[in-house]
């Protein structure tokens, strides 16, 4: 198993941290040292959440940040800026499932009907946000001595083992979810290639099937586990991967 390293001296910002893995992964970080800074698109939520985490004795703020808004991006970097002339870790953990209530083992393929809104709405939150976010705070992030960027994408969006009948996930065909990982995917390939001579990694995780409001009550790990991942991909030494795909210490097909 990958040995964390101590994070101290660095700020991590965690989006949609306000519950899930999110919140789990901003308490692990901040076990590890780090100051972390708490996304929430509802501002109350993102203050009691950095509360609680304080009186666990961590170093943790809040900053209100709709994924889906530009001028949060713009407030996130000015907060940034302002506060910790730089940004260490960012962790793309916000996330939608529009096409199920939460992940089952009984989801029904609708593609061919799938409304356009559904998919538009996903991707938006999914592909488009985290982009976006990463374009805004990069120039904070090439000012950090190892910034990581973690993108939480999903197995569901491997079009390798979708395309394996003998795959776990084969049937899982959440056309909207799983498209916007793969693309998610795609952002990482692409962006981790033009770092690739700067210190900054970027990859993209699955946290497993985690019991969250999203994973449903069927899955198979609890937020601590589920967190895993994002800390590893967080806290990779200077010789770690770039541009990876994985899950704990394995290596996922694209
Ligand atoms: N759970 C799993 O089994 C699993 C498996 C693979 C990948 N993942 C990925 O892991 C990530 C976290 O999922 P989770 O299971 O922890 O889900 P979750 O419990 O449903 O939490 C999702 C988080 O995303 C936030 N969010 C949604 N839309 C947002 C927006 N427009 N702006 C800001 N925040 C927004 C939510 O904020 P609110 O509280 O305001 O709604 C919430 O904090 C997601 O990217 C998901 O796709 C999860």
């Amino acid at each position: 198993m990958t040995e964390l390293l101590n994070l101290t001296g660095k700020v991590a910002f965690v989006t949609g941290a306000t519950r899930g893995i999110g919140l789990e992964t901003a308490r692990g970080l901040g076990k590890l040292g780090a100051a972390v800074v708490i996304g929430s698109r509802d501002a109350q939520k993102g203050q009691a959440t950095a509360d609680q985490l304080r009186k666990e004795g961590l170093t943790a703020e809040s900053v209100k940040c709709d994924v889906n808004s530009i001028e949060d991006h713009a407030a996130v970097y000015g907060f940034f800026e302002k506060n910790y002339g730089k940004l260490d870790i960012l962790i793309n953990n916000a996330g939608i499932l529009l096409d199920e209530e939460s992940v089952s083992v009984q989801i029904v393929n609708r593609t061919s009907t799938l409304p356009a809104e559904t998919l538009r709405e996903t991707f938006d939150v999914n592909f488009f946000a985290p982009i976006q976010l990463t374009q805004t705070l990069l120039p904070l992030i090439r000012k950090s001595e190892a910034g990581r960027i973690v993108n939480l994408s999903s197995v569901l969006g491997s079009l390798t083992l979708h395309a394996d009948p003998t795959a776990p996930i084969y049937s899982f065909k959440t056309f909207a979810y799983n498209a916007s990982k793969t693309a998610l995917n795609a952002f990482t390939v692409h962006l981790a290639h033009e770092l690739k001579d700067t210190p900054i990694k970027v990859n993209s995780i699955h946290p497993g099937w985690v019991v969250t409001a999203l994973g449903g009550n069927k899955a198979t790990i609890d937020v601590v586990e589920g967190s895993r991942t994002s800390i590893i991909a967080a806290t990779l030494p200077a010789d770690g991967q770039t541009g990876g795909f994985f899950h704990l210490d394995d290596q996922l097909p694209w």
